[in-house]
């Protein structure tokens, strides 16, 4: 079985691109970065805009997993003309493709966001979004809505996965565990917004990687399902947990900022039953596994200058 993979070379992708090999399927991926080629692969270097390559790469394709996006949030607010572009017009060419290459089914990789505007601290499923804000929110909820219409229209067949707030190896730095690490790494101190009790839940990136790897279950069929992390954690928590990893590093509580929402609950119990999903790596675990692979990769670019030398050639030699 041939499965391609959009936007395999970033960091969600990447996994799912692991989890996919190690289950010995035959995996392409479709990707715009000049990354390397992870091993064992097919690679097709190009954008989604390109339907002629895109069309190239989806010959013999069974399942595809789209998660190519212009997904830093930043990014669509700097350029959303491009962020448009990409994410929903890219959504049509790949399903159009996948319509035409005779592809079976389509796993979209969409986000919890899509709750943001919805009443209620628990959700679900059965929640219906209601139009967002963010115009991020807005791109992946009209993806959405393409991949419904195309299994209304043309029986292709849709999987659509709503993610939590992913952390891991490979991480993006602007997300709130990686700037924590990468503060602690630098000898600075962690500040906490207020009384750090505003709580995310996050989800561990291969315990993702697993859920998507689930999603292609005959039972998945045109469903939608959550994937979020299991515990609550503060902000407080978080700085706490890189502490006791890192530390002793300095903890300081500003000023509550404006709009910090408290947290909305997302349930994952439909993957659990249909799929036999949960995660399975704790907040503190991960966050270790994701500080070793810092040290073994990264850890010259989290320097922010000479006062942080000792710091990062202590962690790369520990
Ligand atoms: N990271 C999160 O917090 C998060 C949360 C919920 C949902 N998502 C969704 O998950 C998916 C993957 O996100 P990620 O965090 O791995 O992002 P990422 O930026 O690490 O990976 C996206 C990949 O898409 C590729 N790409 C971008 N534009 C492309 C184009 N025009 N043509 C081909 N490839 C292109 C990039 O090169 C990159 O490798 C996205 O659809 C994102 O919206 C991410």
């Amino acid at each position: 079985m041939r499965i391609l993979v959009t936007g395999g070379l970033g960091f969600i992708g990447s996994h799912v691109v692991d989890k996919l090999r190690d289950r010995g399927f035959n995996v392409r991926v479709y990707d715009l970065k000049n990354g390397s080629k992870p091993e064992g692969v097919e690679l097709y270097n190009a954008s989604l805009l390109d339907v002629e390559t895109l069309r190239i790469a989806m010959n013999g394709v069974d399942a595809l997993y789209h998660l190519a996006a212009v997904a830093d949030v930043n990014d669509v607010v700097a350029d959303p003309s491009y962020a448009e572009m990409i994410n929903v017009r890219g959504t049509l060419n790949v399903l159009e493709a996948a319509r035409r290459a005779g592809v079976r089914r389509v796993i979209y990789g969409s986000t919890t966001w899509v709750y943001s505007e919805c009443p209620g601290d628990l959700v679900d499923e059965e929640t219906s979004p209601l139009p967002p804000k963010h115009l991020y929110t807005t791109t992946k909820l009209t993806s959405e809505l393409y991949c419904r219409s195309y299994q209304q229209m043309y029986g292709l067949e849709t999987t659509i996965l709503r993610y939590g707030i992913p952390f891991g190896p490979r991480a993006r730095g602007s997300t709130v565990v990686a700037l924590f690490v990468q503060k602690a790494l630098c000898g600075e101190r962690l500040t906490v917004a207020g009384d750090g009790s505003q709580f995310r839940k996050f989800i561990y990136v291969e315990d993702l990687a697993e859920g998507n790897v689930l999603a292609l279950h005959s039972a998945a069929r045109n469903r939608i399902y959550n994937l979020d992390g299991a515990e609550k954690i503060t902000i407080r928590q978080i700085a706490e947990t890189v502490n006791r990893l890192l530390g002793p590093i300095a903890i300081e509580f500003g000023p509550s900022r404006p709009g910090d929402f408290g947290g909305k609950e997302v349930s994952s119990e439909r993957a659990k039953k249909e799929l036999s999903w949960s995660p399975r790596v704790s907040f503190e675990e991960g966050v270790r596994r994701y500080i070793e692979w810092l040290r073994r990769n990264n850890a010259a670019q989290v320097s922010s200058g000479w006062a942080s030398v000792d710091r990062i050639l202590a962690a790369r030699t520990a």
